[in-house]
């Protein structure tokens, strides 16, 4: 059984072609454009998504040598993301499964991320802890089943990724700011200064990550009014990623222990982050926790992990449950299931 996937929910259009579990292609065309605006601009995101939705998809056919004919369901993301990115996904998709009597399997991007490390690796067993870390989300999840997992914490206010991006916007550099502080931190002393690491002993697993840039913006102003030169950049990118990374690791591998699982798999854009891979490899070996991070193509929004999940999800139904054609978009959603 073949499955077309398409992924539009933020910046990102791509699709991907599933058989068995096994990715015969995954396009993914990012939208660079927004690093110019400091963000994503969701009027253009939606623009730039209808441009290319044809152009990505007929690629993702062609690499994977695959004709729509041969398709037996399409899986689209529908929840959460920008709205009228969402729309123009799940509307082609709709349309595509329309014209040619395909099903058509709506799918929650979040959990996309949640299984996207099993794609690559097969001998991940349930249950698992995953975090999910990226743009809009910092979640912790128990993982019981392909249907079945526990939202256990939480960002109660920014997401790691926002963070990232938020204090790279104070210190002058560009969008997204995560791998620009993942950069300049390689050449800097992570312990120049000692930016907060909010909710570390909370004894809940929630995340908060809006008070880093406070700290940023008051350290900068009070030690560094004029600017910082190149030298004093590296230290204080290395600081912020240190702080951020210590709260992500430190939460993650409390859960692991708590619900005793053998697993712990990172996902989402900021698990590209260098320290945090590294950090995380360490901590989780020497608890005997085997680490697992997707590769960067499938860590970043992609489509192939929408159409692994749904092709799990079709496994458990009917595809004629899939035939009403009538689901909606939704911004926001975090729930356990
Ligand atoms: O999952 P993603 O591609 O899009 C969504 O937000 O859904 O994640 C994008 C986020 C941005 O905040 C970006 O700054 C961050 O991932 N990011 C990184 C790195 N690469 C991307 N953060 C830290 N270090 C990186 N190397
Ligand atoms: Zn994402």
């Amino acid at each position: 059984m073949k499955i077309l996937a398409i992924e539009t929910s933020c910046d990102e259009t791509s699709a991907a072609i599933i058989e068995n579990s096994q990715v015969l292609s995954n396009v993914v065309s990012s939208q660079y454009f927004h690093s110019k605006y400091g963000g994503v601009v969701p009027e253009l995101a939606s623009r730039a998504h209808l441009h290319s939705i044809v152009t990505i998809v007929k690629n993702a056919l062609n690499l994977a040598h695959s004709d729509i004919n041969e398709i037996s369901a399409i899986a689209v993301t529908t929840q959460p993301g920008l709205i009228g990115s969402l729309i123009v996904g799940a509307n082609f998709a709709k349309g595509l499964g329309l014209r040619y009597n395909i099903p058509v399997v709506p799918i929650n991007h979040i959990e996309g991320h949640i299984y996207s490390g099993m794609i690559e690796n097969e001998e991940i067993n349930f249950p698992y802890i995953s975090l999910v870390v990226s743009g809009g989300h910092t979640a912790l999840f128990y993982v019981e089943s392909f249907l079945k997992y526990q939202l256990i914490g939480t960002t109660i206010d920014d997401a790691a990724g926002e963070a990232f991006d938020k204090t790279a916007k104070l210190l002058g550099l560009g969008y997204p700011g995560g791998p620009l502080i993942d950069k300049f931190a390689k050449d800097g002393d992570p312990n120049y200064v000692n930016f907060p690491r909010a909710m570390i002993n909370s004894g809940d697993y929630n995340f908060s990550f809006s008070g880093l840039k406070t700290a940023v913006k008051n350290y900068i102003n009070k030690n560094f009014p004029d600017g910082v030169n190149e030298k004093i950049l590296t230290h204080i990118c290395a600081s912020i990623q240190e702080a951020i990374v210590d709260v992500l690791v430190i939460k993650a591998i409390k859960a692991a222990i708590a619900y005793s699982s053998k697993y712990l798999v990172v996902a989402g854009g900021v698990s590209a982050n260098s320290l945090l891979r590294r950090k995380f490899a360490q901590e989780s070996a020497l608890r005997g926790i085997k680490f697992i991070a997707p590769s960067l193509s499938y860590c970043i929004d992609n489509a192939a992990m929408i159409g692994f999940l749904a092709e799990k999800k079709i496994i458990n139904a009917t595809l004629d449950d899939f035939k009403r054609l009538d689901f909606t978009t939704k911004a926001y959603t975090l729930k356990n299931h």
